[in-house]
């Protein structure tokens, strides 16, 4: 017997014919109805049981969690709330879920009981919609790459370079803590771990990214990343995935036209790909602004600001135009910023991110040229000499979404800013390389795609959108 998939049951193709399907029961109401799901579809399919011929111990074991195993009709239903339904002929329960311990049970539960559940919370409805969209957000974004002929990269996990130079980095070894080298004082010695050599889980593949786009022209990686950060925010994972496109020969604003495209490109697929589940996450975000003071409750609702991402250019500002505006604003001159805005050269905190996007412009935002002292080593310096081709795209709700810059392809002013910087050059030799050797113009970005996710699916704790998140407090499984 060939078993059918919910989603397919649903569609109505097979009615009055004999059908299989395999799933967990969601409810199960009046020793009658099942609300089954397999995860194909955020929807259920109605299973009505024959109770009068079904022995009294297999309805008891009919529970919440069950994972069971039907076959039936597909019929048109005579009750409200779904067209089809299976009127059920043989019923096996594959595996019991006890109802007093199973720890999902048919109610609204806390996203943070959710967190500490997160092998199980899957089994929900939001948690079903939002790794749906992740998934199809992932192929989405291979498939655009692929239409505009860009080259996918496998960038190292384990690296020994710094591309931010932040110092944000985990440090991998090869050796049992016993055996790592220590210094005379008992420290570890890291130039010494890792057969030898000192490495770490990357925080980018940018740099050897770069090295590609200088043979293959356009590429990208999606891999995940790793930030040593102790940032306990909605926004900030120690582990998350990045999307990295570089370009040769692209110089920032065609960054800029690249990254508008891509993400126009990719959340258009999720909203034709993803109805049923963009639908569901939209009324439950409803739900929860409800319980929110007037105030505070956003205006769009969810598809209406997606649909706003695809009809609306982002708005291009530069870091000097910006920091006039929030000079002026009224917040910061009630002095109502967690930080407040005076000189031109202060990095931007998401209060001022948040107010560009969502009170002054009112859209995403792409600023641009920023500062070079509160940006990475490898951006290329503007001919004021102080600012760097720098793009960070903002997004209402999330912030900083996208990071990126057009990059220094001079070896001498790159390896100048390395010195000023204190950047290892004999470690990042191959880097300079691309300088010595055939260099060009290029340019890329990175994109966080749990931000993206967060963005699309609505939520508001980047937790919530990956299946196991790990943070400073939880990577436990
Ligand atoms: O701005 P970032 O640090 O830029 C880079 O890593 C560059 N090498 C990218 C490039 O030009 N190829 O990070 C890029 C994006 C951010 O805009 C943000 O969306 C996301 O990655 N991001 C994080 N997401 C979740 N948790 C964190 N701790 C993140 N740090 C950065
Ligand atoms: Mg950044």
């Amino acid at each position: 017997m060939k078993y059918s998939k919910v989603k397919d049951l649903l569609a109505g193709t097979l009615v009055n014919t004999e059908v299989g399907v395999r799933g967990w029961v969601r409810t199960f109401r009046n020793n009658q109805f099942i609300a089954l799901n397999d995860g194909s579809t955020i929807n259920n399919i109605q299973c009505v049981v024959d109770f009068e011929n079904t022995d009294e111990t297999t309805l008891k074991r009919i529970t919440t969690g069950a994972a069971l195993q039907l076959h039936g009709t597909l019929v048109e239903s005579q009750g409200a709330g779904q067209k089809f339904e299976v009127q059920v002929t043989r019923l096996e329960i594959l595996g019991d879920s006890d109802a007093e311990k199973f720890p999902m049970q048919p109610k609204k539960h806390s996203l943070e009981f959710l967190r500490e559940n997160a092998h199980l919370r899957v089994r929900t409805n939001a948690f079903g919609a939002i790794m749906r969209v992740r998934s199809a957000l992932a192929f989405a974004i291979h498939q655009y790459f692929r239409e505009k002929g860009f080259v996918y990269v496998h960038t190292p996990v384990i690296t020994g370079a710094d591309a931010e130079g932040a110092g944000e980095m985990f440090q991998v070894t090869s050796l049992n803590l016993d055996q790592i080298p220590r210094k005379e004082d008992g420290t570890i010695n890291y130039k010494e771990d890792f057969f030898g050599k000192h490495t770490n889980l990357t925080v980018s593949g940018q740099l050897e990214a770069e090295t590609y786009a200088m043979a293959l022209g356009q590429v990208y990686t999606f891999g995940p990343t790793f930030r040593a950060e102790n940032s306990n925010t909605s926004r900030h994972l120690a582990e998350f995935w990045m999307i990295e496109p570089e370009v040769a020969f692209n110089d920032l604003h065609d960054n800029m036209d690249l990254a508008e495209d891509f993400i126009r490109y990719v959340i258009k697929y999720t909203l034709d790909h993803c109805e049923d589940d963009i639908a569901f996450l939209e009324s439950r975000l409803l739900d929860e602004e409800k319980s929110k003071p007037q105030a505070e409750r956003s205006e769009m609702k969810l598809r209406e600001k997606l649909n706003f991402v695809l009809e609306n250019n982002f708005k291009r500002v530069s870091y000097t135009e910006a920091i006039d505006i929030l000079k002026n604003s009224k917040p910061n001159k009630n002095k109502k910023f967690a930080y407040v805005i005076e000189e031109w050269g202060a990095d931007l905190q998401s209060e001022h991110e948040r107010y560009l996007v969502e009170k002054h412009f009112k859209s995403p935002v792409i600023l641009f040229d920023y500062p070079a002292n509160i940006k990475a080593f490898y951006m290329r310096l503007n001919e004021d000499g102080k600012t760097v081709r720098a793009m960070d795209i903002l997004f209402p709700g999330i912030g900083e979404i996208v990071g990126g810059s057009q990059r220094e392809e001079r070896y001498e002013v790159l390896v100048e800013k390395m010195e000023k910087l204190g950047i290892d050059q004999e470690e990042l030799w191959w880097y300079l390389d691309t300088r010595r050797f055939g260099s060009a113009i290029h340019s890329g970005f990175g994109l966080g795609f749990e931000r993206l996710v967060l963005f699309v699916t609505g939520m508001s704790n980047i937790r919530d959108v990956i299946p196991f998140p790990r943070t400073p407090q939880n990577a436990e499984f």
